[in-house]
């Protein structure tokens, strides 16, 4: 029951104390990123003030944290005049204009060397905050320039931006200028919930920020979370703010308004193309996007003298990053199959400069996107490049779609091997049902063995790979190991140097680790991290083979599924043999067992050779021998159960015959390790 008297001086007290530390707190999130108390506890500040509040409706102020939703919707926005115009920035897209304005700038002033701010350029949406007596009044969004639209009760959904200003010496009234933008991370976040409402989804973060602030329901606005930098000033009456920009910046973090972390301060042109460099290098990373940085003459009177041109400051400049979208067509789909057999269609493009590279290709997921995004062979497409990420085609241009398109289907038969195509209920995935039958499965599995961070056999890549799937000199990854240093230069684009860094390469990665191998072995949702676990946990190979689904479920991080797949796989003969091959070529690992190798096709025959072979050396042959288990020995005996033969034998084929071993030529070695 909310009481009308006027409340005790303890209460007055308390939700004064309680909006100073929610206040703190908002500061120590927003602005300085380093929060003090775990969320659980400022929720429960924030419910204790608002009971406080509805106990005593009194002491509800407008700038109340709780007061971030209130008013109703209105039915259109109001306009704002900017007294101080909302400007633009000149921009720039080569070095050479950087140094060409940097020029410019210098002449004007008559220097040396000028100071500059350098900023991330946010992509998201300008808005400017009006601030009368600390207390945020009033919120707009650019406009024109000259007028905008009023989104005040938006703008106060935003956390990000302080319903009143923190600390004091502020000036009566403060316009501060900003991005209103949606981190990454949100953005996704955003779009996963309106894809499973089986809503329309944003094509980009700034799409998304624009469309969330220019609700007319400021409720709708408050359920998205929007953040907001500041990186400017308006207007400015009664009070002094610093002079110059990097130290006025740092007076509004103080104040409460959060300011980009990435601002600093660069001397000279030089200075600029560091940082934008530098900038571009972790722009991946980054918590949101950005396309491009600011640079920012950072004296004001030196602003002052430079004054402006045509709408847009002489003192900044936008230097903008490669476009990360743009228009192209797509000229096919294929479906690619995976080591997993998953199908993942493919766009083949018109080749387009995008983020800085040409694309030609961009993945299309699986099916259910292709649906949603009803991409046709022959449609006109925006394809998007950021950072590091595969290009992906973020929407169709319908207008643009030529006549008589057809609707995309995955196949039904694997493109590669012509196995079923399967999709199981419920996966989104289609996979080819080929297994290791499967070339495209298999290459794939002996890329993922051969991996960096899996054997990490460096120079075995894709191509050679294919080359030695598609003549079956490899169709497991033991068979690696008994590759030899010919049958690797006999390919393509393959020298005998080469052959032989491959060939070492491979020799050298037999010393590895546990974890290594069992990621290497390409178990379903085994990834590095779970392959650790299992080292870990069970200490020796035999121990994980032999581990039914139960004592698997015991390894942290190991589910049901997760169980069943390790289990499944190792209960494959065709895996455990392959397996047992690469313990016999040599493959280890500190604390590996000596294995029997019992199973192995020629364990327990004892092999000499003799002679010259003539599509190997003897040393190959020997290894090639050993890997299937047998021994190899330098003298006849009563116990040799072979003794090859090949050009020119020396005295051992005499005694071989003398003994009646069985001897072997060259032809018959072959189709022996052959199988
Ligand atoms: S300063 C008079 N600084 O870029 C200078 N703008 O292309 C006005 N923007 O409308 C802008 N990050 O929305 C400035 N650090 C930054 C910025 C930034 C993003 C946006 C802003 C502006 C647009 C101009």
């Amino acid at each position: 029951m909310p009481i009308v008297s006027a409340p005790p001086r303890e209460i007055i007290e308390r939700v004064k104390k309680l909006r100073a530390e929610i206040a703190r707190h908002n500061y120590l999130y927003y602005v300085l990123d380093a929060p003090e108390i775990p969320d659980a506890e400022y929720d429960r500040l924030f419910r204790e003030l608002q009971e406080l509040e509805a106990r005593y409706p009194k002491l509800i102020t407008p700038d109340s944290p709780t007061q971030r939703v209130g008013a109703a919707p209105p039915k259109k926005f109001g306009a704002v005049r900017h007294e101080v115009p909302m400007l633009s920035l000149a921009n720039a897209f080569a070095e050479q204009e950087v140094v060409d304005s940097d020029r410019r700038v210098r002449e004007r002033l008559g220097l040396e060397q000028v100071e500059y701010s350098a900023e991330p350029k946010l992509d998201g949406l300008a808005v400017s905050l009006l601030y009368q007596r600390g207390q945020f009044t009033q919120g707009a969004t650019r406009g024109d320039g000259e007028t905008g639209e009023d989104v005040t009760q938006n703008l106060r959904t935003i956390k990000a931006i302080p319903l009143h200003l923190y600390g004091t010496g502020y000036p009566e009234l403060l316009e501060v200028r900003g991005e209103v933008y949606l981190s990454k991370r949100a953005f996704a976040a955003l779009n996963a919930d309106a894809q499973a409402r089986g809503e329309k989804v944003f094509a980009n973060p700034r799409n998304a920020a624009a469309g969330s602030l220019r609700q007319l329901d400021p409720k709708i606005t408050a359920s998205r979370p929007l953040a907001f930098y500041a990186y400017g000033l308006g207007k400015i009456q009664g009070g002094a703010m610093p002079d110059n920009h990097s130290a006025i910046l740092a007076q509004l973090r103080d104040w409460g308004l959060p300011v980009a972390r990435e601002q600093k301060v660069v001397q000279g042109v030089q200075g600029c193309l560091d940082y934008y460099r530098d900038m571009g290098a972790r722009r991946a990373q980054l918590p949101y996007d950005i396309d491009g940085v600011v640079y920012k003459v950072n004296r004001l009177d030196y602003q002052e003298q430079l004054g402006f041109i045509s709408r847009a400051p002489r003192w900044a400049l936008a230097h903008k990053f490669p476009a990360q979208e743009e228009l192209t067509e797509v000229l096919d789909i294929e479906a690619q199959v995976g080591r997993t057999g998953a199908l993942t269609p493919v766009a083949r493009l018109k080749p387009v400069f995008v983020g800085g590279v040409t694309v030609s290709n961009a993945t299309l997921h699986n099916q259910d996107e292709i649906e949603r995004l009803d991409v046709r062979v022959g449609d006109a497409v925006i394809v998007r490049r950021a950072g590091d990420v595969i290009p992906e085609i973020v929407s169709v241009v319908r207008e643009r779609r030529p006549p008589h398109t057809r609707p995309y289907h995955l196949p039904r038969h694997c493109p590669v091997c012509g196995a079923d195509v399967v999709r199981a209920e419920g996966e989104v995935v289609a996979r080819c049902s080929g297994g290791l039958y499967c070339p495209a499965q298999r290459t794939g599995a002996i890329l993922h063995f051969a991996s960096r961070r899996a054997m990490d056999i460096e120079g075995l890549g894709d191509k050679l790979v294919e080359q030695l799937v598609a003549q079956k000199l490899v169709q497991t990854p033991a068979d690696l190991y008994t590759l030899t240093p010919g049958q690797l230069a006999a390919l393509e684009r393959m020298g005998e140097k080469s052959a032989a860094n491959v060939h070492g390469a491979i020799q050298k990665s037999k010393k590895t680790t546990l974890a290594r191998f069992l990621f290497a072995l390409g178990i379903r949702e085994v990834g590095e991290a779970t392959a650790q676990t299992l080292a870990n946990h069970f200490g020796g190979l035999d121990a994980v083979m032999q581990a039914d689904e139960e004592t698997l479920q015991n390894v942290p991080d190991v589910g049901p599924i997760v169980a069943a797949h390790i289990a499944a796989f190792f209960r494959q003969r065709h895996n455990r043999e392959v397996i047992q091959r690469l313990r016999a070529a040599g493959v280890n690992w500190p604390g590996m067992k000596r294995e029997p190798a019992a199973h192995l096709p020629l364990a327990s025959k004892t092999f000499v050779l003799t002679g010259t072979l003539e599509r190997m050396t003897r040393d190959e042959a020997k290894e090639k021998l050993q890997a299937l288990g047998a021994k190899v020995s330098g003298s006849v005996s009563s116990k040799t159960s072979y003794v090859v033969a090949g050009a020119d034998p020396g005295s051992k084929l005499d005694t071989a015959r003398g003994l009646g071993v069985e001897v072997l030529d060259e032809a018959a070695l072959l189709k022996l390790l052959r199988g």
